[in-house]
């Protein structure tokens, strides 16, 4: 099975979200080998998921409050998230880590949150132009994982996707060669089996890519082993643009 998430991040409002959810409704289907999951604007997820019916697309949230319940103003639990319906939750997506602030300790309690109430966590990571020029990615990555998993309490149960996407790709139009993806895919199975074991790999992460996937580049993609998914932003915007990134993949 491949995934294809599509994060609508703060770009539309009500009528645009409700639209291009019946839109995908309308022209997502059919897929045998593809799962299609919407991460739209936090305020309209329950209606949206409430439209999608008995369509097979799942909802998923941008984000989800680092503690489980209480005082934490303006914050939405991951139990919230799974009541209305979500099956998935993004967690450390770049935007946040830089322009937020959010720490390796806040993105590992998102996680835990995320396991214990049975939500698939997307966790990103994925280094800065910068670091890459630098020849740091790999630390860059294996410090994000540590700093995310190292301290879940136990085997996590459920899936755990991991989006690669490198900053410098992510809005630029500029996207990463596939084919150096099995380098990237390489430090993160070795970080992971160390953390967890080679069998928790195998059976329970999906490796996503992320940033400026087009209907130009997605079937590189699609074919570059490893990747199980794509995390789309702006082209999954476009009705037309996101059909012709999900035909790609069969
Ligand atoms: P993009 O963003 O598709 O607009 O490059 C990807 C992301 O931020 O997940």
């Amino acid at each position: 099975m491949k995934y294809l998430i599509a994060n609508w991040k703060m770009n539309l409002n009500e009528d645009a979200s409700l639209n291009l959810a019946k839109k995908y409704k309308k022209r997502l289907k059919g897929f045998k080998n593809l799962t299609i999951v919407i991460a739209p604007d936090l305020l309209y997820l329950k209606e949206i998921k409430q439209d999608l019916g008995k369509s097979t697309i799942k909802v998923c949230g941008q984000n989800v409050a680092a503690e489980e319940k209480g005082a934490y103003t303006g914050e939405v639990s991951a139990q919230m998230l799974k009541e209305i319906g979500c099956d998935f939750a993004i967690v450390g997506h770049s935007e946040r880590r830089i322009n937020l602030n959010e720490t390796s300790e806040l993105v590992n309690k998102k996680m835990n949150q995320c396991y214990n109430a049975g939500l698939v966590p997307i966790l990103c990571v994925g280094e800065t132009m910068e670091e890459r020029l630098k020849g740091q990615t790999e630390a860059v990555l294996t410090r994000q994982l540590h700093g995310a998993l190292g301290r879940v309490n136990g085997l996590p149960e459920s899936d755990l996707f991991i989006a690669y996407e490198p900053v410098w790709a992510i809005g630029s139009g500029k996207n990463m060669d596939p084919s150096e993806f099995q380098a990237v895919y390489r430090i993160i199975k070795r970080v992971l089996s160390s953390l967890f074991s080679e069998k928790f790999y195998e059976e329970k992460v999906r490796l996503l890519y992320g940033g400026s996937v087009s209907s130009i580049n997605a079937k590189d993609f699609w074919i570059a082993p490893h990747i199980h998914g794509l995390l789309v932003a702006t082209g999954s915007l476009e009705m037309d643009e996101m059909y012709n990134i999900a035909m790609q993949a069969e």
